[in-house]
């Protein structure tokens, strides 16, 4: 976080035990009250964002990640920014910053557009965060289906209730599952660089009762041939609309490697996470992050200080390489021109 930013409450652990978090986002009155993800799993950080540079900050620094979460977090922002910034330029100004503080989830520009076009627009930020609850809780309906019992289960990065304001995309499918006796095993690759899967899902799914075995991504491929695999299951950050899907960094071979050992591949997202206007996975963009999360992590150095380096955030599957999208409205599978957009047509 940036030096202007104030801790609220830190409740330092070891390890944390059996987990109630806090929400990860909850607008407090004259601020935005967020969960810092980046201290977990040793440590529950609350914190407040209160004008621009804090929600920026909050933002680029993964303090608050996750696509849908970045979304609500953000439409909290404008609302914040609209209620304490009077002069209209200066407001303007600070929202395209919010908007721009990642590029690749559109869920975070798709939520400051849809404020920003209210009228209220602190209750416009409270629907954006409410549908989203009721979003997560359908895709974990919707997902039951694609989960056997038994299902031993590949995922990435960290798509769980901390990442959305709600109950997860990808990870709400595994902990329904779960909750309905279907036992399921997820081998949680610890998603290089910021070990998302190691420090988020890991801990999600421990908190949850579900059996979770840690892997280091390059696993991936002896899990599938050695490990009796059923399926592999994603979150989204960006899905063009010829379903070529942008997800953290790895994805993509993850992806790869299910094609050629026959283990479907899903992706579970929101329909805010559809990029309508963009057509193909070329023009989703992608981005870079710096090369210190590569050449050390968190203060402990793991290369040369002036390693070269190349830190793209996001990788974009291709669309013949998903099996199906999991959305609050069902499944779509195949040809998925017709079936994003007719599902788009159909909510929006
Ligand atoms: O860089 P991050 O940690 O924000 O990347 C997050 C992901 O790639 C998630 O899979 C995606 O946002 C879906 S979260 C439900």
């Amino acid at each position: 976080m940036t030096a202007r930013s104030t801790a609220a409450t830190a409740t330092r652990l070891a390890f944390l035990p059996e987990s109630s978090l806090p929400p990860a986002v909850a607008w407090d009155g004259d601020g935005i009250r967020f969960l810092d993800q980046r201290a977990l799993p040793f440590e529950i950080r609350v914190e407040r964002a209160r004008n621009a540079d804090e929600i920026v900050a909050a933002i680029a620094s993964l303090a608050v990640r996750g696509a849908p979460c970045i979304g609500v977090f953000g439409a909290y922002g404008i609302a914040l920014l609209r209620r304490t910034v009077s002069d209209d330029n200066a407001f303007l100004a600070a929202a395209a910053r919010v908007r721009a503080a990642r590029p690749t989830a559109v869920n975070l520009a798709w939520a400051v557009d849809r404020v920003l076009a209210s009228k209220d627009m602190l209750a416009e930020a409270e629907a954006i965060h409410r549908e989203q609850e009721a979003v997560d809780a359908a895709i974990a309906r919707h997902g039951a289906a694609l989960m056997c019992d038994r299902a031993r289960v590949i995922t990435h990065c960290h798509t769980g209730g901390i990442a959305t304001a709600g109950q997860g995309t990808a990870l709400g499918i595994i902990i329904a599952a779960h909750r309905d006796g279907k036992q399921p095993t997820v081998f949680v690759n610890e998603t290089r660089p910021l070990l998302q899967g190691a420090r988020l899902t890991e801990f999600e799914l421990r908190s949850a009762g579900v059996e979770a075995v840690l892997q280091v991504d390059s696993a991936a491929a002896v899990a599938m041939a050695r490990e009796e695999i059923d399926l592999v299951l994603v979150g989204a950050d960006r899905i063009a609309r010829n379903g070529d899907t942008a997800n953290k960094i790895g994805t993509y071979a993850l992806a790869v490697l299910a094609s050629h050992h026959g283990i479907p591949f899903y992706v579970a997202a929101p329909l805010s996470t559809f990029d309508a206007r963009i057509e193909t996975g070329a023009d989703i963009p992608i981005e870079q992050r710096a090369p210190s999360e590569v050449t050390a992590f968190r203060t402990a150095p793991s290369a040369h200080p002036e390693a070269r380096v190349f830190n793209p955030a996001f990788d974009v599957t291709p669309h013949h390489l998903v099996t199906a999208f999991v959305t609050e409205r069902g499944i779509l599978r195949p040809p998925y021109r017709e079936a994003i957009d007719e599902v788009l047509r159909v909510s929006r």
